[in-house]
């Protein structure tokens, strides 16, 4: 058994009156679509007409919702476009949304993506919500919960899901092998009926293992020959495959650097082998030298990105688009948005964030994730001057590119709730509307999904809506301080270990010493700052200018250096972790109110999170600021206990 998450109560039949124009009966979309239509609770005896209606307007993946003369109109121009708006309109009725003045939505984004980490043991890379739904001993599952999940994904307008990790091992190689294509494609037609393409990673090492080829060298014959075939088979089993994400040269992943080529050389021997079917190549940007010697000061890991994919604009073919995480270094709690967006104008590039709470959580503290990705798409990277905002970029906009989008590593898992925590529900529900439309609030997001999946009593959406909102700045305040990030527990990613990775390979240091801390990356130091336009290079050049929450991420400074709140940095370092604290017994409190207006398991699951959270947050308050007591010896103004 499992939770219903925000879709809508199903009944045997609701009565509803449903009449369908111009739309293919026998399509397995169109059935899906009916089907919501005639067991939908909040339908229940309303009369509804949906018409593939050829509004050129609508393009392919928007549609018009309205109620004239007692009936509820659905305009779309395609069958997928029909689902999306089936459970909007369902969404909007439940929300008691008046729609006598009709509304159009056209989703912003062309793709609009969910990144599976999930590998064929059942285990989930970086997964804090059960094992996985896709995979169990080394086969691929298909159920009632398989359905359940491509409606939740459709009913928010997703229209991708990658459903393996990116680092592709084992049985997963069989993916695209005689072993498991049979199941691929049942998987993929299933994600079809309600409009989400399948894509899967792609091991770009798989030539290798094949003794006549032995090599990954996309310049070679033979691993071109080896690649067409296998495109070929793949799209003889699924003539409607979508593509694949390929994670190369990263983190003990094979690549095309292996054999002195670019990335560019790799993902277009791929593209130019699943081009003639339609596919599409997604290149992950996440590539940086793991085995760094922390002694070495020059290297910087927040470069990489940038520079392995900065002058190979305008070479990779149509097909490829890059897939760019949101910072340079690996979705940290505070990053600064990565150089790359923007940058690359001939190229097409999509978005990468994770609502998997790997820095930020772990699905065990609450942390709604949607305010800082919009202030992530908000972000102006003055491309083409002023407002050239990193959410036109990745729609495609600026660049006027077709192929172009936003993916989420995502969070869910088999627990009952999906998410493990439930309130992490917010971020796999806040994301798909984010990605529909990114200039949707943070608040009107969160409010939606309350009452949706709890209710709309007052109390209930304010309580819900308040610990959503002070959530992500609660979790930053107790963390690492001022953008410096890492200084979590090695390998696991969880709780405060400020050393933990100080002298280790990653790249990812803060450089404490009793005086200093933080990196210098403007011009003198690691030329990180000079990566971006202006005036955004000016800013981030000097301490003064720059924003104060990312001021240990650019500069190495001194403790007692006066931020522009007129703190010292070791003042807000205290400061800031108190309130930390402070907030989260403040959500707990919010969340204890609700005994009794919400159902008593899910007030029960939240409860024991919250447990855990308040003494958690406390330890990392504890452990950070006497790290830094320790280091310094500079007291709290306040008097408060450090150790
Ligand atoms: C992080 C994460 C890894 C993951 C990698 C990636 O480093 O810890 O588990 O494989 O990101 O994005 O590929």
């Amino acid at each position: 058994m499992y939770s219903n998450l925000w879709l809508d109560e199903k009944v045997k039949d609701n009565g509803a009156s449903v009449e369908l124009n111009g739309y293919d009966e026998a399509s397995k979309r169109v059935i899906n679509a009916l089907n919501e239509l005639k067991t939908s609770k909040a339908l229940s005896g309303l009369k509804i007409k949906a018409s593939c209606s050829k509004v050129p307007a609508l393009s392919d993946e928007g549609y018009r919702l309205a109620f004239e003369n007692g009936v509820y109109t659905i305009f779309t121009n395609t069958d997928a476009a029909l689902v999306y708006a089936v459970f909007r309109l369902i969404n909007l009725i439940r929300l008691k949304a008046d729609l006598k003045d009709p509304i159009t939505e056209i989703p912003k984004n062309p793709l609009r993506m969910l990144n599976h980490w999930d590998n064929m043991d059942g285990s989930i890379e970086r997964g804090y919500s059960g094992d996985s739904f896709f995979f169990e001993d080394n086969d691929i599952v298909i159920n009632e919960r398989t359905t359940d999940y491509v409606r939740a994904v459709a009913s928010l307008g997703y229209n991708g899901v990658v459903i393996n990790n990116v680092n592709v091992k084992g049985a997963a190689c069989d993916l695209i092998n005689e072993r498991f294509i049979g199941k691929v494609k049942e998987l993929s037609d299933l994600f079809a009926s309600y409009g989400v393409k399948l894509y899967l990673s792609l091991n770009y090492a798989a030539p290798i293992e094949d003794e006549t080829v032995k090599s990954a060298d996309p310049f070679d014959e033979k691993v071109i020959a080896w690649w067409q075939k296998k495109m070929a088979y793949i799209y003889e089993n699924i003539p409607d495959f979508a593509g694949f994400l390929v994670k190369a040269d990263s983190e003990g992943r094979p690549g095309p650097f292996t054999y002195g080529r670019t990335q560019a050389d790799g993902a277009n021997m791929l593209a130019k082998a699943i081009n003639p079917y339609g596919g599409i190549i997604i290149w992950r940007c996440f590539v940086y030298n793991c085995k760094q010697d922390w002694r070495d000061l020059k290297t910087d890991r927040a470069r990489a990105a940038y520079d392995y994919f900065h002058d190979l604009d305008g070479e990779f073919l149509d097909n490829v688009i890059l897939q760019i995480k949101n910072g340079p270094m690996d979705f940290q709690v505070r990053e600064p948005v990565a150089p790359l967006f923007g940058d690359m104008s001939s190229t097409n590039q999509m978005i990468e964030f994770q609502i998997a709470q790997e820095y930020t959580g772990q699905q065990r503290h609450v942390c709604y994730l949607i305010p800082w990705f919009k202030e992530v798409l908000s972000f102006d990277t003055y491309a083409v001057g002023e407002g050239s905002n990193v959410k036109d970029i990745v729609s495609g906009k600026t660049f006027s590119r077709k192929l172009a989008g936003m993916c989420a590593v995502t969070n869910t898992g088999n627990d009952f709730n999906w998410t493990g925590h439930d309130l992490a529900a917010a971020n796999l529900y806040g994301f798909g509307r984010l990605c529909f439309n990114p200039d949707l609030s943070s608040e009107e997001i969160a409010e939606e999904w309350i009452k949706l999946t709890f209710n709309d009593d007052t109390k209930v959406v304010s309580n819900i809506k308040t610990i959503l909102m002070m959530s992500w700045p609660a979790y930053e305040k107790y963390n690492a301080p001022l953008g410096i990030g890492w200084m979590c527990s090695p390998a696991y990613h969880y709780g405060p270990d400020p050393d933990g990775y100080e002298y280790s390979v990653w790249g990812t240091y803060h450089k404490a010493d009793h005086k200093y801390i933080g990196v210098e990356r403007n011009s003198t130091g690691t030329g990180y700052s000079t990566l971006y336009r202006e005036p955004l290079k000016t800013m981030y050049e000097k301490p003064e200018t720059t924003p104060d929450e990312l001021m240990l991420f650019f500069h190495r400074m001194p403790y007692d250096y006066k931020l522009k709140s007129g703190k010292t940095i070791i003042q807000h370092v205290y400061d800031t972790h108190f309130e930390g604290a402070e907030d989260v017994e403040k959500m707990n409190a919010l969340w204890l109110e609700l005994k009794g207006l919400v159902s008593e398991d899910s007030f029960d699951r939240v409860k024991e999170r919250f447990d855990h959270q308040v003494w958690h947050s406390k330890e990392w308050r504890d452990v950070i600021n006497s790290y830094f007591y320790r280091k310094t010896l500079i007291p709290d103004e306040k008097g408060r206990p450090l150790y």
